[in-house]
């Protein structure tokens, strides 16, 4: 049987998109069991419903406060016994419980070469600080923002007349690519993470993954 994935979105959706294309021509071996989002009426939702998978919705302003909306995430997260979550575009850190339950096998993805321009603006600091190169990355997400272990990047050239549109498009079509990628060589062979090092092939496999990296 394929892994499980749980997918987290917030916008209009393209990475997962990907993610479900991929999975469903066989190329990823998962099956996206969930959708959830942590707001309601996006494109990324209305495109997880037209493929017909299931969705749910978190949102922090429905809770008493952010440790109790975490809490109702990692519930609705868990009752879909993900192998695990992907986290696409989704614009909310996670919290304690999120963590405890997920840590080790939560992967992110972010719009430029971490450790630089981590945080909600990459490709605009990027564009700012006047580099020629930028990129994504996928992480395995840990408490901090934009901090958890690389598992892979990608570059991406930025050109003259780039304004912050044009370059996060062009970065887009590479991180559609990497993480889907990425998710594929995680749920096929494995992986083990020790220190800031993941590697596939390990001897850990999805859900054991969190047990590993707390060793
Ligand atoms: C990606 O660049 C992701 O890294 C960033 O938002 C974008 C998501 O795009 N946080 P989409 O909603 O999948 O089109």
């Amino acid at each position: 049987m394929g892994s499980r994935l749980v997918v987290l979105v917030s916008g209009t959706g393209t990475l997962l998109q990907h993610l479900m294309d991929e999975c469903a021509a066989g190329r990823v071996p998962a099956e996206i069991v969930a959708v959830g989002a942590d707001r309601d009426g996006t494109a990324a939702l209305r495109r997880a419903q037209s493929a017909g998978i299931p969705t749910f919705v978190c949102r922090v302003g429905d809770y008493p406060d952010r440790a109790a909306w975490d809490a109702a995430l990692t519930r609705a997260c868990a009752g879909y016994r993900p192998d695990l979550v992907v986290s696409a575009g989704f614009l909310k850190l996670f919290g304690e419980r999120f963590l405890a339950e997920f840590s080790g096998r939560c992967v992110n993805t972010h719009p430029a070469l971490l450790p630089s321009f981590p945080g909600l603006h990459a490709v605009r600091d990027a564009l700012a600080y006047g580099v020629r190169i930028t990129g994504c990355t996928v992480f395995l997400v840990d408490a901090g923002l934009d901090t958890g272990p690389v598992i892979g990047q990608q570059a991406v050239p930025v050109h003259a007349d780039d304004d912050e549109a044009a370059l996060h498009e062009r970065i887009k079509e590479a991180e559609r690519v990497l993480l889907a990628r990425t998710v594929a060589e995680m749920v096929s062979k494995g992986w083990s993470v020790s220190g800031r090092t993941v590697r596939f092939g390990g001897t850990v496999r999805s859900g054991d993954a969190r047990k590993e990296g707390q060793r």
